[in-house]
C-alpha cells in the first residue's frame, strides 16, 4: 500500500445493527427490496417438460412456477383465491393440472378459474375475479427468475453482469449437484461477509492457500448494483476466482474449473436458505477425484462463512454493538452494499 492509497482511506460507518435485528425492518425490506427485484429461482432444466413446476419461497411469498401445456412457463402466487390454501407444497413435480388440494378449485394453465365446485357465478362471484395471481417470470441462460413487480424487465436488470460472465458458458456446463446452507441470520449480514476477502486469511485457510490474495480486487458498480470480485490462482493452487453479485440474491461464482450459482433465499429476517448449483466444464470420468477435491474445497468455504457470520448475528442481537467503522480500501464492496440498502429502505415506498 502506497502512502498515497493510504492517505485516501476512509472509515465509512456501518449500518446500525438495530437493521440486522428488529424485526420492524422486515415489512419495508420486503416492499421497497424483495417486492421489485429478480430472484433466482429455479434452472430450466428442472421444468422440461409440460405440467413440471416448482414451488418455493421468495421473501416469504410463497410461489409457484409452472410450464403449462402451451410449453410456457408462467408463474404464479402459490395461493388458491377461495380460502388461501397453497396450491402445491414447496419443491419439485409434475401435475397436468392445477387442482387446489383444499376444496378442489381448479385453474387453467395461464391462471384463470377453471372449475369452482359447488359455486354459481352470480352478482357477487365473477369467476373472471378469481383467478391466480400472477408473478412475472423471464429466463436468462437456463436459470429461471421471477418477480413480482420488478422495476425493469430481466434482460436489463442482468444486462451488465451477463458481460462480465460470458467468459463461463453455462449453458455448455455439466450440472453436478446442489448443496443448500441455511443460516440463522439476518439477510444482510450475509452479504456484508460476501462482500470482501478482508476475513479471508482468518476464516479461509483453504482459499487463502489457492488464491493470490494480493491480487484480489473488488470493484464496484453503484448504478446497476452489482459487484465484481477477482483473483488470480496462487503458484500450485486448486483454483483463481471471478465473483459477480447483483444485489440482492444473485451469486455467479465462477473459476478455472467451472462456477457454482447461488441464490439467497430470505423466507423471514431470522434466515437464509442458500442454494448453490455446481457446475464443471471437465467431465473426464479420470478426473472424478479432482472433481470431489475442487467440491469439497469449495463447500467448506461456504461453512467457514457461514460459522463466523452466526456469531456475529448473535452480537447484533445482543445490543451492545451499535455500529462500527469500515475500510474504504479493503471493504469498499461492505460499503457499496450497505449504501444500496441504504439507499433501496429510504426510497418512497
Ligand atoms: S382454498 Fe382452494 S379450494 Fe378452497
Ligand atoms: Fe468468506
Amino acid at each position: 500500500m502506497n502512502e498515497h492509497v493510504r492517505a485516501e482511506a476512509r472509515h465509512p460507518e456501518t449500518l446500525p445493527a438495530a437493521w440486522y435485528s428488529d424485526p420492524a425492518f422486515w415489512p419495508r425490506e420486503r416492499e421497497r427490496i424483495f417486492r421489485r427485484q429478480w430472484q433466482l429461482f429455479a434452472r430450466e432444466a428442472e421444468l422440461a417438460g409440460p405440467g413440471d413446476y416448482l414451488a418455493g419461497d421468495v421473501a416469504g411469498w410463497p410461489i409457484l412456477v409452472r410450464r403449462g401445456q402451451d410449453g410456457r412457463l408462467h408463474g404464479f402466487h402459490n395461493l388458491c383465491r377461495h380460502r388461501a390454501a397453497m396450491l402445491v407444497p414447496d419443491g419439485k413435480g409434475c401435475r397436468k393440472g392445477i387442482v387446489c388440494p383444499y376444496h378442489s378449485w381448479s385453474y387453467h394453465d395461464d391462471g384463470r378459474l377453471r372449475i369452482a365446485p359447488s359455486f354459481v357465478p352470480g352478482p357477487d362471484f365473477d369467476p373472471a375475479e378469481f383467478g391466480l395471481i400472477p408473478v412475472s417470470v423471464d429466463v436468462w441462460r437456463g436459470l429461471v427468475f421471477v418477480a413480482l413487480e420488478p422495476a425493469q424487465s430481466l434482460a436489463d436488470w442482468i444486462r451488465p453482469i451477463d458481460a462480465r460472465s460470458r467468459r463461463y458458458p453455462l449453458e455448455d456446463m455439466h450440472f453436478h449437484r446442489t448443496v443448500e446452507l441455511e443460516i440463522p441470520v439476518n439477510w444482510k449480514a450475509f452479504g456484508d461477509n460476501y462482500a470482501e476477502a478482508y476475513h479471508v486469511p482468518a476464516v479461509h485457510p483453504g482459499l487463502m492457500a489457492s488464491l493470490d490474495l494480493k491480487s484480489y480486487r473488488v470493484h464496484t458498480h453503484e448504478a446497476e448494483a452489482y459487484q465484481v470480485h477477482e483473483a488470480a490462482k496462487r503458484e500450485g493452487g486448486l483454483s483463481d476466482g471471478l465473483w459477480v453479485w447483483k444485489f440482492p440474491g444473485l451469486f455467479l461464482n465462477m473459476y478455472d474449473w467451472g462456477m457454482n450459482v447461488a441464490r439467497m433465499e430470505v423466507p423471514d429476517p431470522r434466515r437464509i436458505r442458500l442454494v448453490y448449483w455446481y457446475f464443471f466444464t471437465d467431465m473426464d470420468p479420470a478426473r472424478k477425484a479432482w472433481r470431489e477435491e475442487v467440491f469439497q474445497w469449495s463447500v467448506k468455504i461456504g461453512q467457514e462463512d457461514k460459522d463466523a457470520i452466526i456469531g456475529v448475528q448473535r452480537n447484533l442481537d445482543a445490543g451492545i454493538y451499535r455500529t462500527g467503522r469500515l475500510s474504504s480500501l479493503v471493504e469498499n464492496g461492505v460499503v457499496q452494499w450497505q449504501d444500496w440498502i441504504r439507499k433501496e429502505l429510504g426510497k418512497a415506498a
